[in-house]
């Protein structure tokens, strides 16, 4: 590691301590970034980490979102985002304004929003779920009840496809990232690689999961990789994940499926970044009362059953 680089990782440690700081990272971040945290997960580890620890600041190297959750679950705590202009585009395609709209239309539905969506959409909806546990919670409701999936389309299909007896009405939102692979780039990766197993995440097309040997949320591709006899995989999610499944999984060989797997938004967090916040407790992430008020019940209701 080059002498500044080192300087400027001890002097994040040293921070953290004095602020009484827990870092989290999602496994999109930049290894270096998921290397210096406390804790690396998925949306719903971390929106449970959350939620569950005694530290006075949350510094969430995330997308907005992410960080929001964590404010929503933690009032009492100073939340921390190194990079306010790290958004989620998905999120931004579902407004409070455009849901109560289309709630007016199809009334008594429930609804079931995606963790990725902004505070106001969560406080609108009846509970939220990860991409870890949208069949569950859409099980969950009642069974007669129509369910308004917001907003990803492709996650709302795959979890509509394991309750078939449901009737789903879905936004038509997508992840740029997942959505823009096509059979072809996956057909590609398997001739490139025959012998490899194909994971995907579930905000890819179902074409492209029609392909795919398993399904899973971040950490569960993780765990399907830790678990299966099988020694080599194609992923399909963001690259991130790559540097976490070769230091579960040194044994094993890794192999992104197309290099347009990259989530800019994601990398816009860097350590210097990280540094400054840590520093300043700046930018902060904090959520009008009214608002966490509604929302914070669909996300409990969600942590509830899963
Ligand atoms: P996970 O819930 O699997 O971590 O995914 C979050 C996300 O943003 C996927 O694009
Ligand atoms: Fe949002 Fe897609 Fe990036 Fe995940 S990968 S943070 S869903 S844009």
């Amino acid at each position: 590691m080059p002498e500044e680089i080192a300087e400027l990782v001890s002097e994040i440690k040293r921070l953290k301590e004095d602020r009484e700081a827990l870092i989290l990272s999602h496994y999109y971040q930049r290894p270096e970034i998921q290397d210096l945290a406390d804790f690396v997960g998925d949306s719903l580890e971390l929106s449970r980490r959350a939620a569950a620890t005694s530290a006075r600041v949350l510094v969430f190297c995330g997308v907005h979102f992410m960080a929001e959750t964590a404010a929503i679950l933690s009032p009492e705590k100073i939340v921390v985002i190194p990079d306010p202009e790290a958004g989620c585009p998905l999120a931004a395609m579902v407004t409070p304004e455009a849901l109560r709209a289309r709630k007016e239309q199809l009334r008594g539905a429930a609804v079931v929003s995606y963790v990725n969506t902004t505070a106001a959409v969560k406080a609108e909806s009846d509970i939220v779920c990860t991409s870890a546990n949208a069949a569950k919670v859409v099980r969950s409701l009642p069974p007669g009840q129509e369910v308004l999936f917001v907003p990803d389309r492709n996650l709302g299909r795959y979890a509509a496809a394991q309750n078939p007896d449901r009737r789903i009405v879905l936004w038509d939102g997508y992840c740029y990232v997942h959505d823009q692979m096509r059979v072809a780039d996956i057909l590609k990766a398997k001739a490139e690689h025959p012998a490899a197993a194909v994971l995907a995440h579930p905000e890819c097309r179902p074409e492209v999961l029609a392909l795919a040997d398993g399904v899973a949320s971040t950490s569960g591709i993780i765990r399907f990789a830790r678990e299966s006899a099988v020694r080599e995989f194609i992923i399909v999610t963001e690259e991130g994940l790559l540097h976490q499944l070769r230091k579960e999984c040194p044994d094993k060989r890794f192999h992104l499926a197309s290099p347009k797997l990259v989530c800019p938004n994601m990398k816009r967090v860097t350590l210097t970044k990280l540094h400054q916040s840590l520093y300043n407790l700046e930018p902060r992430v904090e959520v009008p009362e009214p608002i966490r008020e509604r929302a914070v019940r669909a996300v409990e209701r969600m942590l509830a059953i899963s």
